[in-house]
């Protein structure tokens, strides 16, 4: 047997990209290679790539550009770009680094063994086709022994709302959710595995509605209350949701479907109808207030989390003000706010931006608040008994982490024979991004 060529592989941006890493490696497999955890001897190195923000992008060149000592010292190496960047800038990839070898966007990756065969005979690769066929159908079935007790499955993709800031809609593709069949059985597989918790992604997850097994079409409170019946999968979550889409059937479900948990992540962008309409929201700050009040009217325990952007053009103090407003009436467990960046080719990139030394001060103005939300959040947790998916060794010796219903990280003195499993832990102290607890022994 030949040994097996190493593959070096890097993830950028979201959720989804670390699930579609997965897959790409899961297919490269079948071209000889396995994964490793260094680039200093790899074979192969794949970068899957971020375009959300100008930065995101800017860092993968940088990145690039320091694999050079690594390709002159093994010109064999060979480099591939995958990802919403290969999608939106293929051929100048190409030519912006002569050292790449192969560009593939998000969907065509199922592609690979074919684009590695031409590579290995020498030629430069560019697919960033939207195909037809469903890249999903066509990877290999068997997937790798799962990495942990927490996994990622990708039940919708693409988005149709066209937000005039955002990149996704092009880099993407439209919205295309995968049949109920296909993700009951990878659920099925991936708990088989040892997997506990799954977490569905989508770039607009609660958009989802595919093929049910009845012939029907599922939304995503459907499918999660099917996914609900597979004995040992013990946690569903998902993530990212639209208000938009936040359909009565799945508010419900956070009421009374147990495992699903009590963390929702539910970007608003901003907290001025003006804004708001000129980012094509569709949606106002008093519409999400109420959203956020009937889903908390159900599942009063829950942590919100969601997204913001500051300096969106055209934003005033005034509008900036309502965006704290907000976020000091709806209270958030977490959230991650941007500055606005322009992005090519969306239709906010035409308008005039603010002055960036203002969004930088509104973007700091807002985060120390955001995180004081979360420390009141996560002090609230002291003194309570949580139950902690453990999914690895602690940094300490002797201790180990996961993560609460909440998504809280969670870590304690513990064995390693708790890895994998659900225990109850008493929450003793908080730090910046994590709680302390200790193993909860039932009185
Ligand atoms: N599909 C998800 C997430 C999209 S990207 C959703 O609809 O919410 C994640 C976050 O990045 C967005 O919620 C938004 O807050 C931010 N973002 C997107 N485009 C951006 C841009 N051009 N500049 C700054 N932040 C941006
Ligand atoms: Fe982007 Fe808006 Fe679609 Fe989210 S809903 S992916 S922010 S266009
Ligand atoms: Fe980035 Fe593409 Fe995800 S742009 S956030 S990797 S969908």
């Amino acid at each position: 047997m030949t040994e097996a060529k190493k593959l070096y592989v890097k993830t950028f941006g979201c959720q989804m990209n670390v699930y579609d890493s997965e897959r790409m490696a899961e297919a490269l497999v079948t071209q000889g290679y396995e994964q490793v955890d260094t680039a200093d001897d790899a074979d192969m190195i794949l970068f899957n790539t971020c375009h959300i923000r100008e930065k995101a992008a800017e860092k993968m060149y940088s990145d690039l550009g320091r694999l050079k000592p690594l390709h002159d010292a093994k010109p064999a190496l060979k480099i591939a770009v995958a990802g919403c960047v290969a999608q939106a800038e293929g051929e100048e990839i190409l030519r912006r680094q002569p050292m790449v070898d192969l560009v593939v966007g998000p969907q065509t990756y199922h592609r690979l063994p074919a684009m590695m065969q031409a590579v290995g005979r020498g030629e430069r690769v560019l697919d960033t086709d939207f195909p037809e066929e469903d890249k999903f159908t066509l990877l290999p079935k068997d997937r790798r022994p799962a990495r942990g007790p927490a996994a990622f499955l990708t039940v919708q993709e693409g988005c149709d709302k066209f937000c005039s800031f955002c990149v996704v809609p092009y880099t993407r593709g439209a919205e295309v959710s995968r049949p109920a069949d296909r993700l009951l059985g990878e659920a099925r597989d991936l708990v088989a595995r040892g997997v506990r918790e799954i977490t569905l992604l989508g770039q607009n997850v609660n958009a989802y509605h595919g093929a049910g097994l009845d012939g029907g079409e599922w939304g995503l409170a459907r499918l999660v209350r099917e996914l609900a019946r597979i004995d040992g999968l013990e946690r569903i979550r998902y993530t990212t949701s639209h208000p938009n889409d936040m359909e009565d059937d799945l508010i419900a479900a956070h009421g009374d479907c147990e495992k699903l948990m009590p963390y929702l992540h539910l970007p608003v962008q901003s907290g001025s109808d003006r804004i708001l309409k000129a980012m094509n929201r569709k949606h106002t700050a008093e519409s999400y207030i109420r959203l956020i009040e009937r889903i908390r009217a159900v599942r009063p325990d829950l942590v919100l989390s969601g997204d913001f952007i500051v300096g969106f053009p055209g934003e005033t103090e005034a509008d900036f003000q309502a965006t704290l407003d907000l976020v000091e009436r709806v209270g958030y467990g977490a959230a991650y706010s941007f500055k606005y960046s322009a992005r090519p080719g969306t239709p906010a990139a035409e308008r005039a931006g603010v002055d960036p030394a203002q969004a930088d001060a509104r973007l700091q103005r807002l985060q120390t608040l955001i995180t004081a939300q979360q420390r009141a959040t996560q002090e609230g947790m002291i003194g309570r008994v949580v139950k902690v998916l453990f999914e690895k060794p602690g940094r300490k010796e002797g201790q180990i982490s996961g993560k609460s219903e909440y998504l809280h990280a969670v870590h304690c003195d513990g064995p390693a024979t708790l890895l994998g499993q659900i225990a109850l832990v008493e929450i003793i102290a908080t730090q910046s991004n994590s709680l302390t607890g200790r193993l909860y022994a039932q009185p």
